[in-house]
């Protein structure tokens, strides 16, 4: 973009010159009982008292001028130090694209991190915008987007009676689509893909935001969700090897997690989905080739996953309370009820985080996991073994890690080869107090996408 500043420096300039000259006017046409700064007639008196007469009159005079100027360049400077504020905020908002002026207005107003929340025909959208209300700490630093789909009359009363809160959007297109027969029971999934497709172009798209938070109507967040997000917004804008931060363990199972670790973080190679953020840039990239359904089983393929890695916490810090969706609680009774919900709020943004890039990350987790003690399930299950661990349970085909994660009460299923919550091919999490790594045996480069 070329540099607007000629016209308004000009302008600037203009007013300045034309303010002095009407200054200068107006003091010099001054009477000399009038004074600008200090009372002129003490002046006035003391000229009286030092010299009398004519003499005194005119240094009267004269000190008077010069007192008036010294108040009016005071105040001049004033101006033009307020001219000076504007200008660096005008140029702040990025009316100047200079590499500098950009890095010295992300360091003096935090970003906008934009929270996208999924609605549909559920009522129950109030709690997770309650919960949202409740713990957020600016609007204007987390504007709330409703999007809902669907038309239902009730959820959309619910949603506006929120008001200046959040904004209100509907997605237009609610007539069916048409699908493969074999397909007509997954028509909801359908409807999800559009409405995403929708609506992720409206944050970036139409309301210009370089990021968002993606919220599902049946969520519940924990009190540092915003602080967990906007901690990890700058590890995610310069990371190339992350793409998405998401508030959800997959393993978060009371017993599986480690209460005394809330800070904890992880990265992982499952998409969680399930309150994520993710860039501008991302949507770029994947925008052109959106699903038509299963978006968040297709984002596990290789194609779109591309090798990058999610940040994950040890304690999810969101709760589903949606057993009737359009999955119809498949997994809800099993194992999604059972996740933990964060209650402590933890400092993020006060924390080093930096132990989660990828190089220092990948150091120390190939150490802490392969020098682990390799052990069985019955091992553990017996509960012989000393010390709290780290201990390591190989696997080494699908099958063997499907057995071994269910005897240990974790996520048995594999997507595009990829365990849920898993690092490299790893899966962590507690097993009666003792830190467990299922793991693939040594020396693992990649996965095998036909694992299923
Ligand atoms: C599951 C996933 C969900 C994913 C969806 C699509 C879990 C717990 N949930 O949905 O993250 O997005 O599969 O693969 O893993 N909705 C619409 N239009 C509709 C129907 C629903 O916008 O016609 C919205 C809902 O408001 C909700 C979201 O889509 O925000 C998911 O719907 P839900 O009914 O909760 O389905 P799940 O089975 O949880
Ligand atoms: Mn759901």
């Amino acid at each position: 973009m070329p540099r607007k500043r000629s016209p308004l420096i000009i302008c600037g300039a203009f007013i300045f010159v034309a303010w002095n000259a009407i200054l200068i006017f107006v003091l010099m046409r001054r009477p000399s009982t009038q004074g600008a700064l200090d009372s002129p007639d003490e002046l006035g008196n003391m000229g009286d008292r030092a010299g009398g007469g004519q003499f005194g009159n005119i240094m009267n005079k004269v000190m008077h001028v010069a007192n008036a100027f010294e108040a009016e360049i005071e105040s001049q400077k004033k101006i033009l130090l307020q001219i000076q504020s504007h200008w660096s905020v005008w140029e702040n908002k990025g009316g100047v694209t200079s590499a500098k002026s950009k890095s010295q207005a992300e360091h003096l107003a935090p970003v906008v991190i934009p929270i996208l929340v999924i609605a549909c025909n559920r009522v129950t959208v109030k709690r997770c915008l309650d919960k949202l209300i409740e713990h957020r700490p600016s609007a204007e630093l987390y504007p709330i987007i409703v999007s809902q789909d669907c038309g239902h009359a009730e959820t959309s009363d619910v949603i506006a009676s929120y008001g200046s809160q959040l904004t209100h959007i509907k997605q237009p297109d609610l007539s069916d689509i048409s699908v493969p027969p074999q397909h007509k029971k997954f028509q909801g999934y359908y409807k999800i893909s559009r409405h995403y497709r929708w609506a992720f172009n409206q944050v970036f798209n139409t309301f210009s935001y370089s990021s968002v938070v993606v919220v599902e109507d049946d969520l519940e967040v924990a009190p540092d969700f915003f602080e967990y997000f906007r901690a990890l917004h700058p590890i995610l804008k310069s990371d190339p090897t992350l793409w998405c931060v998401s508030a959800w363990n997959d393993n978060g199972r009371e017993g599986f997690v480690d209460p005394g670790k809330a800070s904890l973080l992880y990265r992982t190679d499952f998409f969680p989905g399930l309150g994520w953020m993710f860039t501008k840039d991302l949507w770029a990239e994947i925008e052109p080739k959106w699903p038509a359904s299963f978006w968040d089983d297709w984002m596990r393929h290789p194609s779109q996953r591309r090798d990058r890695s999610c940040i994950r916490p040890e304690i999810s810090r969101t709760l589903t309370f949606g057993r009737k969706g359009v999955s119809l609680g498949q997994f809800y009774d099993k194992y999604l009820r059972f996740i933990k919900l964060n209650t402590e709020f933890v400092p993020f943004t006060k924390m080093d985080l930096s132990y989660l890039e990828k190089k220092k990350y990948d150091e120390s987790f190939e150490k802490e996991v392969y020098g682990a003690p390799v052990v069985t399930v019955e091992d553990l299950q017996s509960g012989k073994l000393t010390g709290s661990g780290p201990f390591r349970v190989q696997y080494s085909s699908p099958d063997s890690f499907k057995t071994l994660a269910r005897n240990l009460g974790v996520m048995d299923d594999l997507k595009s080869g990829v365990p849920r919550a898993g690092y490299r091919g790893v899966v962590h999490f507690l097993f009666r107090g003792k830190r467990v790594y299922l793991a693939p045996p040594a020396g693992w480069s990649q996965y095998d996408p036909s694992w299923s």
